[in-house]
């Protein structure tokens, strides 16, 4: 029987597009079950969709839909950006699936009928945005939640809640003598210190307040609260609680979770607790890893400071952003996004490092060899010693990836790219070309430099999983035997005699101020919303002149009209009246105002802003607006309406 491996990613809220955040995660397990795969494992990888919630009805709501509807909608998107990306998952579990829904009901009561779930009140500050409860000395200043710094309210509601308390001895037990359930290990230091040893508190799991959720079957008024439904995806995609569990039979416990570190607490503490209860074997690992940020902060739905994968993909293919996004950080450890990174790491990584490589020994086999791979003779040192880091490679790179260090694996495999370049500089084929009488020495340097090729592309296949493919074509690889993990046991696999011909260069090698333009566009909507924000550090800026000042036109302007724009979640266009001119504006503030409120209003706008262009829209100005420093509050300034519209502001 092969050895099992079961990965999943978190299940995403369907309450917006997918961004590269939620890509990397999915990349990051696409990758390690193609991995798992190769190396001969019985793999599976779950993904899916978390659709219940106060959030998602709100999303709906604003978008004017029933909530199925709704979700249907964003989940038949994402399965499409997971098939642009190159994303094979077994299964994609959504939880609004009857499958789901009644194994989720039968979970619930079976903790109830088990004793862990028991009927009481809970009363506490309530951010309806995050749907949490927060303790007092949890919550910020003005009893703002401390995650997304909105108010919170006092609630209180008639609920059930889940023993925590009762395994909270066990669990800390159970973490201190399982070091690798934890990864990184700070994340498991965070959850004892932070949250078991200072002692659980029970934990409330069903609302009365919304209705889009899985109801408790046995009391028809209450709704599964978000982490119960949510967390058991991962069993009952395996049938769990079913009669058809032989998924469950066959890979659970999972392998490892793959989370982002803001629900790590989620996964290390409520879950095990849960399967624990429910008398089940918990999954070997649970892994932390960090977050994408974009200027600095996590990019986020509910910030809107996102970066969108479709326009990079379209540009420069999946492959090269599943490079960018594995390469790029450690994983388990932060890293900010940037187009001017990508495309560096493009143009060095990909058009130059392997790019070159292979379209020299390519171009070589073709000029030397009239393009049919030469046979490999006698081996010497500098061969030798190439050949030998070949043949280490694939060890190597197994033991980054069962640590989860993709980065690191992708290193390992360009330190070899890298040595196979400085051998083409050592052994100086264009020399040996020119002497007839070397002419075996010449092929056992290509064919060396092909076989490596070949080493590479297998061992690259997880992670861009078309390459490989393209490279193969031009150094003869048909035969899907040496395609293989077991082909990289001996070097020498490569079949001499093939015919080889030129293609089209790899990766081609990108304008960076050009691409940069041409990503822009992508960033816009993000931009905007930097005028509207308060710089992190409050400080005040450089001091000006009268005459800095006196450049700006700054009016006051009637709100003729505003909406939304649509496909953004953060831009109101406002059509402003300045007397005897009216404008186009485009304002960041979407989240914030409700556009028909708007209308009427009068507003200060810089009226002499050089015009730009935001999703299709010329905007002639901007609008004023004041936010406090996390932006989680925004008000547009506006003066009563005494003064005639377009009057100079000074
Ligand atoms: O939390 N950087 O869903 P979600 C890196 N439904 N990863 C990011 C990221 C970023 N900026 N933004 C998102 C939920 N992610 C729950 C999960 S699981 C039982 C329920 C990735 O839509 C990362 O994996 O907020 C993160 O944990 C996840 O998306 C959160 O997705
Ligand atoms: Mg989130």
């Amino acid at each position: 029987m092969k050895k099992t491996y079961y990965i999943t990613t978190p299940i995403y809220y369907p309450s917006g597009h997918m961004h590269i955040g939620h890509t990397y995660t999915t990349v990051a397990a696409d990758t390690m079950a193609r991995f798992k795969k190769l190396t001969g494992y019985d793999t599976y990888f779950l993904t899916g969709t978390d659709e219940h919630g106060q959030k998602i009805e709100r999303s709906a709501q604003e978008a004017g839909k029933d909530p199925q509807t709704y979700v249907d909608e964003i989940v038949a998107e994402t399965k499409v950006l997971w098939q642009q990306m190159g994303i094979e998952y077994d299964d994609f579990i959504r939880t609004t699936d009857e499958r789901h829904v009644k194994a989720a009901q039968k979970i619930f009561r079976k903790l109830y009928d088990n004793g862990d779930i028991y009927k009481g009140f809970y009363e506490g500050q309530y951010c309806t945005f995050c749907e949490s409860y927060w303790t007092n000395t949890q919550l910020k200043e003005g009893k703002c939640c401390p995650d997304c710094s909105r108010p919170t309210e006092l609630v209180k509601e008639e609920g059930y809640f889940f023993r925590m308390s009762k395994y909270q001895d066990w669990l800390i037990e159970y973490i201190e003598k399982n070091p690798e359930f934890i990864q990184p290990t700070s994340r498991a230091n965070e959850m004892l210190q932070n949250f078991l040893r200072p002692g659980l508190q029970d934990l409330s799991v069903s609302r009365t307040s919304f209705d889009w959720g899985v109801p408790v079957d046995f009391d028809p008024d209450h709704v599964i609260y978000v982490w119960i439904d949510a967390l058991s995806n991962y069993i009952t995609a395996l049938g769990f609680t079913s009669e058809n569990d032989g998924l469950m039979q066959r890979y659970w416990p999972a392998n490892v979770h793959l989370v982002g570190k803001e629900i790590v607490r989620f996964h290390t503490i409520y879950w095990p607790i849960m399967l624990h209860a429910l008398g089940l074997p918990l999954p070997k690992q649970v892994f932390a890893h960090g977050w994408l940020l974009f200027g600095n902060d996590k990019m986020s739905k509910s910030k809107g400071n996102v970066v969108y994968p479709q326009p990079i993909i379209e540009r420069y293919g999946a492959d090269t952003l599943r490079y960018y996004l594995m390469r790029e950080m450690p994983f388990g450890a932060d890293g900010n996004y940037t187009n001017e990174a990508l495309i560096n790491r493009i143009n060095s990584d990909l058009a130059n490092d392997l790019g070159n490589l292979l379209s020299r020994t390519n171009a070589m086999i073709l000029k030397y060899f009239n393009g049919i791979i030469p046979p490999m003779g006698k081996v010497c040192g500098e061969d030798q010693t190439l050949i030998d880091q070949v043949l280490n490679l694939p060890q190597k790179v197994e033991e980054e990836m069962d640590a989860l260090q993709f980065s690191r694996a992708l290193s390992e495999i360009w330190k070899v790219v890298g040595e196979a370049n400085r051998y083409i500089d050592i052994t100086r084929p264009w020399v040996l070309g020119k002497d007839e009488s070397r002419k075996d020495r010449l092929g056992t340097v290509l064919y060396t430099l092909g076989e490596t090729l070949r080493f590479i592309s297998v061992l690259l296949s997880p992670f861009m999983p078309s390459t490989p493919e393209r490279i193969y074509e031009q150094i003869g690889v048909t035969d899907a035997k040496v395609k293989t993990w077991e082909s990289l046991e001996r070097f020498g696999a490569l079949t001499h005699g093939v015919m080889i011909e030129r293609k089209e260069p790899l990766f081609p090698r990108l304008d960076v101020e050009k691409e940069l333009l041409a990503l822009a566009e992508n960033t816009q909507e993000e931009e905007i919303a930097d005028a509207n924000q308060a710089p992190e550090q409050q400080s005040i800026k450089p001091t000006i002149t009268i005459d800095d000042f006196d450049k700006l036109d700054l009016r006051t302007a009637k709100v003729l009209d505003c909406k939304a724009v649509p496909k953004s979640d953060k831009l109101l266009k406002f059509t402003l009246s300045l007397g005897n001119e009216t404008r186009t504006v485009l304002s960041g503030i979407a989240e914030h105002y409700n556009p028909k409120d708007l209308i009427g209003k009068t507003v200060i706008m810089i009226a002499n802003l050089a015009p730009r262009k935001i999703r299709g829209i010329q905007s002639e100005g901007m609008i004023l607006s004041a936010s406090s420093a996390d932006d989680s509050i925004i008000k547009l300034l506006s003066i009563d309406d005494q003064l005639p519209h377009g009057s100079i502001i000074s």
